[in-house]
């Protein structure tokens, strides 16, 4: 698939996090304080819960039901109970919007 456009650049706060919805499946993208643009599975690999609604510390995801953690630029687990780490996706910046690599 495509580069697929997520939205504005500035949609998201630095140290944030956005879900977005594509093709029947959902994302979680996020924008560090330094202004880097990173994307992942959006749902929690503990239970079926949106990492956006979770809570964005430096590089860390917290998961908003029982605050497991992951890296969000290597989706590498950080705290229990998550275990399975989340797929990553490239993202780039073009003309002021949010680009993610979503394979087929
Ligand atoms: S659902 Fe995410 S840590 Fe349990």
């Amino acid at each position: 698939m495509p580069w697929t456009v997520v939205d504005d650049a500035d949609a998201i706060e630095p140290e944030d996090v956005i879900r977005f919805d594509h093709a029947g499946r959902t994302y979680a993208v996020y924008r560090s304080a330094d202004d880097a643009y990173f994307a992942t599975d959006g749902l929690c690999t503990h239970e079926q819960v949106h990492l956006a609604d979770g809570l964005v510390m430096g590089h860390v995801i917290e998961c908003p039901k029982h605050n497991g953690r992951f890296d969000y630029r290597t989706g590498e687990p950080r705290r229990a109970p998550v275990r399975k780490a989340l797929r990553t996706y490239p993202t780039k910046v073009e003309d002021g919007r949010i680009l993610v690599d979503i394979p087929d």
